[in-house]
């Protein structure tokens, strides 16, 4: 099954308008392989500016986040409309930071995917078990619980217009990394649970691994059958290692 191989950039609250223009130009040349993209997600401030900078065929423009609202006195939130207006095509949602320190729940996630959607942006739906629910045994549970809202909201058929990246809490920013095979087991899973509802759609659905990823580990993690690429918050602020994965990361 060939699916799309994605590498994307969470700056998260970092970076510069210095590193906007370092990043971008050295992107710029970067040679990826057949069937590879690359997202970047610089913060809210910084979108109008990349969009004018980056220029490449295959490297693509995200935002952090987004509001389930259309307009309106939403005092500090961002629609939609605004995003599109800045070529913005990819949108992380339910990232652990926002479900854990902004108490974002699932069914918010759910209608921030349907918003997306609607606007024809992609989501970056992740989801993520904590050290505490791996060790009681039940990140398969956890994970579930964190689909199935969205899955109730949009639909499954949707989900062909859907990236996931699964982002074990513990592996985030740690350095802790979970290894390949465990990755792997996770994956597997995840489209196991989506291909009880939909094998095709199951099957082509990236799935991307985020935690911790780094130019020395991403080689070993992205080889997984089931792993179609990373979301990468540290290393996807250093521009040599950030580039040097993006142009070694092999197609599927
Ligand atoms: P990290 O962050 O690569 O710094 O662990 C990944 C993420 O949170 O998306």
């Amino acid at each position: 099954m060939n699916r799309q191989t994605i590498i994307a950039a969470n700056w998260k609250m970092n970076g510069t308008l210095n590193l906007v223009n370092e990043m971008s130009n050295r992107l710029n040349q970067v040679k990826l392989a057949d069937g590879v993209r690359v997202i970047v997600c610089p913060s809210f401030p910084y979108l109008a500016e990349m969009a004018v900078k980056l220029q490449h065929d295959n490297i693509y423009l995200g935002a952090q986040n987004v509001s389930e609202h259309e307009k309106g006195a939403y005092t500090g939130e961002v629609s939609t409309t605004m995003l599109r207006e800045f070529a913005v095509k990819y949108v992380i949602v339910g990232h652990s930071e926002r479900r854990n320190i902004y108490k974002e729940t699932s069914l918010q996630v759910a209608h921030k995917v349907q918003a997306l959607l609607a606007a024809n942006i992609t989501p970056i739906l992740c989801i993520g078990e904590s050290e505490q629910e791996r060790m009681a045994g039940h990140t398969e549970t956890v994970l579930a619980a964190q689909l199935q809202p969205v899955i109730d909201e949009v639909g499954i058929e949707k989900f062909n217009d859907v990236v996931i990246a699964y982002e074990p809490v513990w592996a985030i920013g740690t350095g802790k990394t979970a290894s390949p095979e465990m990755a792997q087991e996770t994956h597997q899973f995840i489209r196991q649970f989506l291909a009880e509802k939909d094998v095709n759609v199951a099957n082509k659905v990236p799935l991307l691994y985020g935690g911790s990823v780094n130019a020395q580990n991403c080689e070993g993690l992205f080889a997984q059958a089931d792993i179609d690429g990373g979301l990468l918050g540290g290393a996807s602020l250093k521009v040599e290692e950030f580039s040097q994965i993006c142009s070694t990361v092999k197609g599927s």
